[in-house]
């Protein structure tokens, strides 16, 4: 690995034990405004001391972001469809290598569909965006994404879509919890986060599959949903870093939680 691309990484896995928390932003690409995320700075702002990494679109960085931030940027570059169109797997590359250079991303990260119509056509984006990314030293995670079919989250259908996502040469592969999680971990030879989905019951459950994703060998989170719409995002954020940073168990992180959340934090 080149010194930028190893530089890249630390900057997002962070050199004292490897794991990091990714905030996941970019869901205005296909979604709009999605609730909590209408005014995206007053939403993100406070959360950016909390999380290692920021992951969302050039428009947010470039409109909603201070550059004062020394934040590492993972940006979303995929997209073209939206929740009200046709097939959410219809993506395309959104974004050109030199303008994410321009905005000194530390990865880019793009969306395959694996076993739908636009398998083919995904795939193909990913392994175009690693050919140009890997010229400049800049890592792709590649998001396992099963659009509006959540049921897909298995241990067998994401293995698939993990393992052929880093034989194409991503560096990173953004996945989701699910029983027998092991066996994705075990079968992808490069780094693995989880992303959280749709907003859970509650904040236990969230934290408790934070905990099991990191005792069966993930690196860290890439998440959303579950900490911005959570009515304590700064407690979700602080109380999931432990997690992932701290070896917190999930009665430590509940403890945290609770003690930032009856602080209004
Ligand atoms: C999809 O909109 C994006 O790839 C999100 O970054 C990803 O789904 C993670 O966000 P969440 O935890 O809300 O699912």
């Amino acid at each position: 690995m080149d010194w930028g691309m190893k530089n890249r990484m630390s900057r997002i896995f962070k050199p004292d034990d490897g794991h990091t928390v990714m905030l996941a932003v970019d869901h205005g690409y296909f979604l709009g405004p999605v609730s909590r995320l209408e005014k995206p700075a007053e939403t993100i702002e406070p959360l950016i001391p909390l999380v290692d990494s920021l992951m969302l679109t050039r428009g947010l960085l470039r409109n909603c972001i201070n550059p004062k931030y020394n934040i590492p940027v993972v940006l979303r570059v995929s997209g073209g469809n939206s929740i009200i169109g046709g097939a959410l797997s219809n993506e395309g590359i959104t974004v050109s290598m030199q303008d994410a250079l321009r905005l000194n991303v530390s990865a880019v990260a793009l969306s395959i569909y694996v076993g739908t119509d636009h398998q083919h056509q995904t795939l193909i984006n990913l392994a175009n965006l690693i050919n140009a990314a890997e010229d400049y030293g800049i890592p792709v995670l590649a998001v396992t994404a099963v659009g509006k079919e959540l049921e897909k989250r298995d241990a067998r259908y994401l293995s698939l879509s993990c393992r052929i996502a880093a034989e194409l040469g991503a560096r990173i592969v953004k996945t989701y919890y699910c029983e027998d999680f092991e066996k994705v971990i075990e079968s992808c030879p490069v780094p693995v986060v989880i992303a959280g989905g749709p907003k859970m019951k509650s904040e236990l459950d969230v934290l408790e599959i934070a905990y099991n994703a990191m005792a069966r060998g993930a690196k860290g989170v890439d998440m959303g949903r579950n900490i911005w719409q959570s009515e304590w995002p700064q407690a979700m954020a602080s109380a999931i870093s432990s997690i992932v940073h701290k070896k917190a168990s999930v009665k430590q992180a509940v403890d945290l939680f609770n003690s930032l959340k009856n602080r209004g934090r």
